[in-house]
């Protein structure tokens, strides 16, 4: 079961789809994935691997031939094994080189994936619970170690070296040219019979991206849903079912090992009795040949031996090969990362100060998140001042956080124009104009690594002046009260924070970085009315001579703009002032603001 993930994208009639399916791929892993393994060798490595291959071999047949002539000589082993190690550290080399060369260029490429890129896997079947380990299993472990693990390539030297096996003895006894012919036939056909199953084993004990991600991830998958769902269970009386459940899960793991151990016995079994039989073949042909070619008996001696070895050599090989396949498709997977579209990054450097006046002039612009999908922003115009404060607002699902992400060129522009200062944006290099732009994103994003870290990425500022950040957005006596205080840190994802912390540890790290233009996604929807009222305060003062896009959750937070825009499925309905808006007959905004004091929280506005 060699399966290959590919990403399929849709049809044409499959548009309404917001999901892409994943598509499996049966068959043999195919030549480009081996030929993109071994040219990140470096050529250099290549040929010495090459000349000592070849080295080893014709040194191997002058020793066994020596041997025949002079059976008590020893001389020359020594070189072979020489050159044979030397071969190794070649291999090992190479092995190591390409296997880092494609984790880089495989990490460096799916930094640099679209966003459609990166949300897919979690729009998957696979629910991302499996898909992250699988994915981060091929990070971690198919690429460098699976990867390294081919210096058995060791097995193409088996190759060259059953061709000299195979020439010894049909010069010495032309009848076994048949039965070598027999021969390999029966074990080709042993091979194509066992690679399928050898798949299966070489992913699930030795490359278990695949048949890990089937079996052994659906295991702590299901622990780590029932886990949050622990009081929903209980109250339900559900716990029966949860554990059955999840002994199902287990026993697919263990049936998948025991066909895997069956599988493996049985073709070693098959492999041993085709051994013994061939070598009795060889062992009777051989001196059938002797009797009629009168051939010496060192000759004959060295026809059985190459023989024996000959045979053991297959049996190996047959196993190797089928493991070599296996580990192809840890490349073959790597392949898919490498070969995933990247965001183009080219463009003119701007100005070390652009933007110095945070004037955005968004011209006629639709935006869409993948190209079979339809237009999230329709033709949206507007023209934001330099310093001026723009407060968003409109229903879930009308456009704003689309809105905020288009200025960071994050989705597809079709049509229009963004300018900042008079540069469109579409020509600057990405990295440029995502570091010049702060966003407080609706999700707040926290890293692995301490507060510090996360609140000064560059560490520009001194302690006095992050704590005083810190104080700002109210959360100095939180993080005093830890341990290790700045040093603290931050667990995957920053689980060890409430939603709304995360939002004002954020919102420093945006006061540090100082832009002139600012995007805040909702940054006060789950901070509590006091401290959202005290943030505004401090926002509107340390903000005073910058540009800031507010998307609000809270319509009353954005009274305060310079000018208000409400968007409705993807238009721009109405933009003024906030005066105008709610003096305006039948104005959105104003029925917004008049929800807004009915409810103290209105959702979705
Ligand atoms: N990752 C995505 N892939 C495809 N479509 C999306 C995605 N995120 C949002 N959309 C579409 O964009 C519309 C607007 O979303 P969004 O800008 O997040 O709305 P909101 O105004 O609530 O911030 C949604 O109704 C949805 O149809
Ligand atoms: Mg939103």
């Amino acid at each position: 079961m060699d399966i290959k993930w590919m990403f399929l994208f849709l049809a044409d009639n499959e548009k309404a789809k917001l999901i892409e399916k994943e598509k499996h791929i049966r068959g043999r892993v195919t030549w480009d994935v081996y030929w993109i393994y071994f040219k990140h060798f470096g050529s250099s490595i290549l040929v010495s691997i090459f000349i000592c291959l070849v080295c080893v071999i014709i040194f191997n047949a002058l020793f066994n031939f020596w041997l025949s002539v002079w059976t008590s000589s020893s001389d020359g082993g020594g070189g072979v094994s020489i050159l044979q190690y030397v071969t190794e550290a070649f291999l090992t080399y190479g092995c190591c080189h390409s296997a880092c060369k494609l984790h880089d260029k495989m990490i460096y490429n799916l930094i640099r994936a679209p966003l459609r890129y990166e949300t897919f896997p979690k729009a998957s079947k696979y629910e991302s619970k499996q898909f992250q380990p699988a994915a981060y299993y091929v990070v971690r472990k198919c690429d460098a170690h699976n990867l390294c693990s081919l210096k058995s390539g060791v097995y193409f030297r088996v190759v060259v070296f059953l061709c000299v096996v195979f020439l010894t003895n049909v010069v010495i006894s032309p009848p076994l040219i048949l039965f070598f012919i027999v021969y390999i036939i029966i074990y080709c056909g042993v091979y194509v019979y066992f690679i399928d199953a050898s798949r299966i084993r070489a992913c699930l004990l030795f490359y278990p991206w695949l048949l890990k991600l089937y079996t052994v991830f659906p295991v702590p998958g299901r622990t780590a849903e029932t886990k949050p769902r622990f009081f929903i269970i209980l109250f339900r009386q559900e716990e029966k079912d949860a554990y059955f459940k999840f002994l199902d899960k287990v026993d697919n793991y263990l049936l998948v090992t025991k066909f895997t151990i069956v599988t493996i016995q049985w073709v070693v079994l098959n492999l041993l009795l085709l051994s013994c039989a061939s070598f009795l073949v060889i062992a009777f042909l051989a001196v059938l040949g002797s009797y009629r070619f009168q051939l010496s008996p060192s000759l004959v001696g060295l026809a059985i031996a190459s023989a024996l070895e000959m045979s053991s050599i297959i049996s190996s090989s047959v196993i190797s090969f089928a493991h070599l396949e296996s580990s192809m498709t840890s490349v073959e997977r790597v392949k898919t990362y490498i070969d995933v579209k990247t965001e183009n990054q080219n463009g003119c450097k701007p100005p070390k100060d652009w933007p110095s006046k945070g004037n955005v002039l968004v011209e006629n612009v639709t935006i869409k998140y993948a190209e079979h999908l339809d237009p999230v922003l329709k033709d949206v115009s507007f023209e934001i001042l330099g310093g001026q404060k723009i407060g968003v607002c409109g229903r879930t699902g009308s456009g704003k956080s689309t809105l905020t992400m288009s200025l960071l060129r994050l989705l597809i522009q079709t049509k229009g124009r963004i300018t900042i200062d008079g540069i469109d944006i579409e020509t600057v290099p990405l990295q440029t104009l995502r570091s010049r732009i702060s966003v407080v994103p609706q999700e707040p994003i926290l890293f692995n690594g301490t507060i510090r870290e996360n609140i000064d990425f560059d560490g520009r500022l001194a302690d006095a002046d992050i704590w005083d950040i810190l104080e700002k957005v109210q959360l100095k006596d939180k993080i005093a009260r830890l341990h290790t205080g700045l040093d603290s840190f931050i667990s995957a994802g920053g689980s060890n924070f409430s939603l709304g912390e995360k939002q004002l540890l954020c919102l420093a790290r945006t006061i540090v970085r100082g832009s002139t233009i600012i995007v805040l996604d909702e940054p006060t929807a789950f901070i509590d009315t006091n401290t959202s009222y005290q943030l505004q305060r401090f926002m509107k003062d340390v903000f005073h001579d910058k540009t800031v896009i507010t998307v609000a959750h809270r319509v009353t937070t954005i009274l305060n703009s310079d000018m208000i825009m409400v968007l409705q499925d993807g238009h721009i309905v109405e933009y003024d002032s906030p005066t105008n808006l709610l003096l305006k007959e039948g104005s959105i905004f104003a029925s917004f603001v008049r929800e807004s004091s009915e409810t103290s929280t209105t959702d979705g506005v």
